[in-house]
């Protein structure tokens, strides 16, 4: 099933996701839901506050032929090089910026099955793991771009949270 993405501007984009404390049936079917939904977004990964649900998950299909299912996510190691990047967001359509990022990565979590998983990620990857997780903590990608690039998104992201507000009367 194809989920409604939630839009810039709207609160559950901005609060901190609870923990999955049980992966059941219902957490399954979320999950398929959000990566048939990321796959008709032709997305690279989408986290459960974009379909409206605060819970610590998300979705990523990086083009390396393994759809990942993520819950509960740990970093355990960054890298001190950073990297730069354009980044982009289903909730934020349009807008594209730079985004500063340890380059590569260590993280822990557990997969649909309940089982644990360690990667070690670096490139689009790693960059994909750190956008969908600041999702879970209420971040965009947008609070980390230069001060320069977001005065120049300053209107542009005033209108999509002018839109999402009146979409949500
Ligand atoms: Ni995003």
């Amino acid at each position: 099933m194809i989920m409604d993405i939630v839009k810039y501007g709207s609160n559950v984009l901005r609060e901190k996701s609870k923990k999955i404390e049980r992966i059941d049936d219902e957490i399954k079917n979320l999950l398929n839901n959000m990566v048939e939904t990321m796959q008709n977004a032709q997305g690279v990964g989408l986290a459960a506050p974009q379909v409206g649900v605060n819970i610590r998950a998300f979705v990523l299909d990086i083009g390396d032929g393994n759809i990942r299912k993520v819950v509960n996510p740990e970093f355990l190691e960054f890298s001190e090089k950073l990297v730069e990047q354009e980044e982009g967001c289903l909730s934020i359509p349009g807008v594209y910026k730079k985004v500063k990022r340890p380059e590569s990565l260590k993280i822990k979590y557990l997969n649909e099955n309940g089982e644990e998983v360690v990667e070690e990620a670096d490139g689009l990857l790693a960059r994909a793991f750190q956008h969908e997780y600041d999702h879970l903590e209420g971040v965009l990608f947008v609070d980390k771009i230069s001060p320069v690039a977001k005065r120049l998104v300053s209107n542009k992201l005033q209108k999509l949270k002018r839109e999402t507000l009146k979409n949500s009367k």
